[in-house]
């Protein structure tokens, strides 16, 4: 018997218990563990019954995602499951925590399932680009329905308890001691295998054609969700054995495609961030519950929100009664919003809005533990703030700026305590986007850091460090892509194709619409401080022209594209092509036809490009990092697992060539990085710099 599944007699009962530290993760080891325990279960003449029940946090919560791209072991899991639901013996999947992924499929091949209130059940396979493959497709919607099923398996939810057991998926829940009532289940339930209940037809075809429709509006570009579906239409169509080889089929089909590599990188991406050297849970953190935020604006505003969401009080100060007032109103309005759609009750939109009070005197932000400021994105009037909040603030509470690009030592300086300064940069709207880039200056305390990550976790973003540079990791990259977009419209490709390529790979808006969203105007302003010798004004040339004859964009009703009232669809525009060739033909451009894989190319391209010069500056500690600023910050999609991964993906040998390509065209807009030229030399990669950067 393996240590990951130990087993013990009671009475005649045979309890089976997982023990995989920390989330029970199928491994060979339990795998192993299981058929052996089947065998004893199946052997014993004394035994009448089994209890499957697991230590720990959790319930066994999937497949082991280490062992993905390994060579698979024996025995493989949809081996275990189908061994459990042919037991001549009944067994009981006793569920606490999380019951998921391949955890949840050998649940299924149980004979029943008991849980406690607070478990919860999914098939999460789809995050991972991947169906369910130990015959959930095939299971669950025999117990659950099709409906049901496919909304689990599409959207990869977690289900609460009762909700599962409303399926039929949970046969009882209890408030007791999980494994006394499992016993007590176990010596009285009826051999049920799963498999030979028949899959209720009724209802399937519309849950079938909704399912599709849903996948191609919501999952667009994404491979599995389809395989998902076929699979539902096998388990509809074939006997059990049948539908498992199918699923079996389209699961290795799933795994041999570049998206599960992308989202399984992912995955760990996000879980790495918080590993930041030289912080650990020793670290020491300061107390926060009373926040101060200043500017009720378009950031202050959703920061407020965000902090009051995450149960914080909240003092948020503008310069005058009209500007707190707005801004108090459009936090009211949001939450209302949210109200109307059903996220929140009308007793939570209260509950927030007591948490956040308004004043006008900085004298009121004394009691607070951190302060973060989001005020008009300049450096005169960001050092006057800190300069008044290091008059008022307690000793010990943390100085926050959220802004997008200035330097964060030149704003500590203008305190007597920049060791308490340090950047958290939101992202618009920031009570929404999931991404916080925490902007460590070269004074930060190590406390002020670990507090502002664990602060992070608190409010729901994931957080991720950063060193201090013009724009930090995200908006620094912006650059390069930006102009690539914008340059390519000189060169031939109309806006909206530009834009049609970009959303087509996965990104959730195109980089033009995007600047018709933020306004057009602010790249202008920074374009005039910065002088027309420091970009390439032939990228640029032609939005400015739009700038200047009142064209700013969405909010002016027209920018690169036109807008009806009320609408954010981007209409192209004529008008907007003859100043595009005019441009042209003063930059003395020759047009031409740019197709798709160019666009993407030259737009990823100059974000790895920038990527790796972060990283080797050591702005980012890993590539990784850069992937999951990308994916919650900017609208990446998931499945290409972010611009490194991507760069991975294609090989950084072909990424060193095509650099070198665009370098020779236009060196002035393409200083390759050094270390993609020595990663791709040595045959390595941005995954294989962050191991060895890992074990340093
Ligand atoms: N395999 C391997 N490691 C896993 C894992 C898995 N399935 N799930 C979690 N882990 C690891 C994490 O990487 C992390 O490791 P670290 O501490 O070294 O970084 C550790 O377990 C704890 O994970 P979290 O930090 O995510 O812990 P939380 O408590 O926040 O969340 C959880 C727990 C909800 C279980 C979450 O980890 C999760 O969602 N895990 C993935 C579940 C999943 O996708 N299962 C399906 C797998 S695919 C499958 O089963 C295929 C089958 O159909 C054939
Ligand atoms: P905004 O113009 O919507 O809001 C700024 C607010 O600050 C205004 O309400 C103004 O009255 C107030 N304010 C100005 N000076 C003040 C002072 N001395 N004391 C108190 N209040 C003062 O601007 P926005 O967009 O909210 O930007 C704020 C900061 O956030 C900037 O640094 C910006 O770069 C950064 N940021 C903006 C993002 C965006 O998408 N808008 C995204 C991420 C960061």
């Amino acid at each position: 018997m393996t240590q990951a599944v130990s087993t013990s007699r009671d009475g005649d009962l045979l309890i089976i218990m997982v023990n995989n530290p920390p989330v029970n993760a199928l491994s060979h080891a339990v795998r192993q563990g299981l058929m052996e325990a089947a065998d004893t279960l199946e052997a014993d003449d004394g035994l009448k019954a089994g209890v499957l029940i697991c230590a720990g946090r959790t319930f066994m919560a999937g497949a082991d995602i280490r062992e993905f791209g390994k060579p698979p072991q024996a025995p493989h899991l949809p081996e275990v499951v189908t061994r459990y639901e042919r037991l001549a013996k009944p067994v009981v999947a006793a569920i606490h925590g999380t019951a998921l992924g391949g955890g949840l499929e050998v649940a299924l091949g149980c004979h029943a399932r008991v849980a406690v209130a607070s478990a919860k059940i999914g098939l999460p396979e789809v995050k991972l680009g991947l169906l369910p493959g130990a015959g959930g497709t095939q299971r669950l919607p025999r117990l659950a329905g099709v409906a049901n099923a496919l909304d689990a398996m599409l959207s990869g939810r977690h289900v609460a308890a009762l909700e599962a057991a409303k399926w039929g998926v949970i046969d009882q829940i209890t408030e007791d001691d999980l494994l006394e009532a499992s016993k007590t289940l176990a010596r009285t339930a009826p051999l049920r295998p799963t498999g030979d209940i028949p899959v209720d037809k009724a209802g399937a075809d519309d849950a079938i054609a909704a399912a599709k429709s849903n996948a191609a509006k919501r999952m667009r570009g994404q491979f599995a969700p389809t395989q998902i579906i076929k699979c539902v239409e096998a388990a509809l169509d074939l006997p059990l054995e049948d539908g498992l080889k199918t699923e079996r089929a389209l699961f290795q089909d799933c795994m041999a495609n570049p998206q599960s590599a992308a989202l399984r990188h992912y995955f760990f991406a996000e879980r790495q961030v918080a590993r930041v050297p030289g912080i650990s849970k020793d670290t020491p953190r300061r107390d926060v519950t009373r926040v101060g935020v200043i500017g009720a604006g378009t950031m202050g505003g959703g920061i407020a929100m965000a902090c009051a969401n995450g149960g914080l009080k909240v003092m948020l100060l503008e310069m005058n009664a009209d500007a707190l007032d707005k801004g108090l109103a459009t936090i009211r309005k949001n939450y209302d919003a949210s109200a109307a759609k059903g996220r929140m009750t009308a007793d939570d939109v209260e509950d927030r809005m007591e948490r956040i009070t308004g004043t006008l005197d900085y004298a009121d932000l004394s009691a607070c533990d951190l302060i973060i400021e989001a005020v008009f994105e300049r450096m005169d009037v960001k050092k006057e703030v800190f300069g008044k909040l290091d008059k008022v603030a307690r000793a010990g509470a943390i100085l926050a700026s959220n802004t997008s690009y200035l330097d964060i030592d030149d704003i500590a300086a203008s305190t007597s305590r920049p060791s308490d300064v340090i950047g958290l940069h939101f992202f618009s709207p920031a009570n929404v986007m999931r991404l916080l880039e925490i902007v460590r200056g070269k004074a930060t305390a190590p406390d002020v850091l670990a507090t502002s990550i664990d602060l992070a976790k608190r409010i729901s973003k994931i957080g991720v460090v950063s060193g201090n540079c013009h724009g930090f990791i995200g908006n620094r990259m912006l650059r390069g892509y930006g102009r690539e977009a914008n340059l390519m419209v000189v060169e031939g490709a109309a806006p909206q194709d530009v834009d049609a390529a970009l959303t087509s790979f996965g990104m959730a808006m195109g980089p033009l619409a995007v600047g018709d969203l933020a306004g057009l105007d602010i790249g202008y302003m920074t374009r005039q401080s910065v002088g027309r010798a420091n970009y390439d004004t032939r990228a640029y040339d032609w939005v400015d022209e739009l700038v200047e004859a009142g064209r700013k964009g969405q909010k002016t009703g027209k920018g690169i594209y036109l807008y009806e009232p009320g609408n954010r669809r981007p209409i192209p525009d004529p008008e907007v092509d003859a100043i595009i060739e005019r441009a042209a033909e003063t930059a003395q451009i020759t047009r031409r036809s740019i197709g798709a894989d160019e666009i993407v190319e030259r737009c990823m391209l100059a974000l790895v490009n920038e990527g790796a010069q972060i990283l080797d500056e050591g702005i980012a500690l890993r590539a990784s990092d850069i992937d999951v600023v990308y994916v919650n910050g900017y609208g990446f999609p998931a499945h290409q697992g972010g611009p490194m991964h991507w760069a991975d993906a294609k090989g950084l040998d072909w990424v060193l060539d095509r650099l070198k390509d665009l370098a020779g065209k236009t060196p002035q807009n393409w200083a390759v990085s050094p270390l993609i030229e020595s990663l791709a030399k040595a045959g390595s990669s941005f995954a294989a710099y962050d191991a060895e950067k890992a074990k340093a």
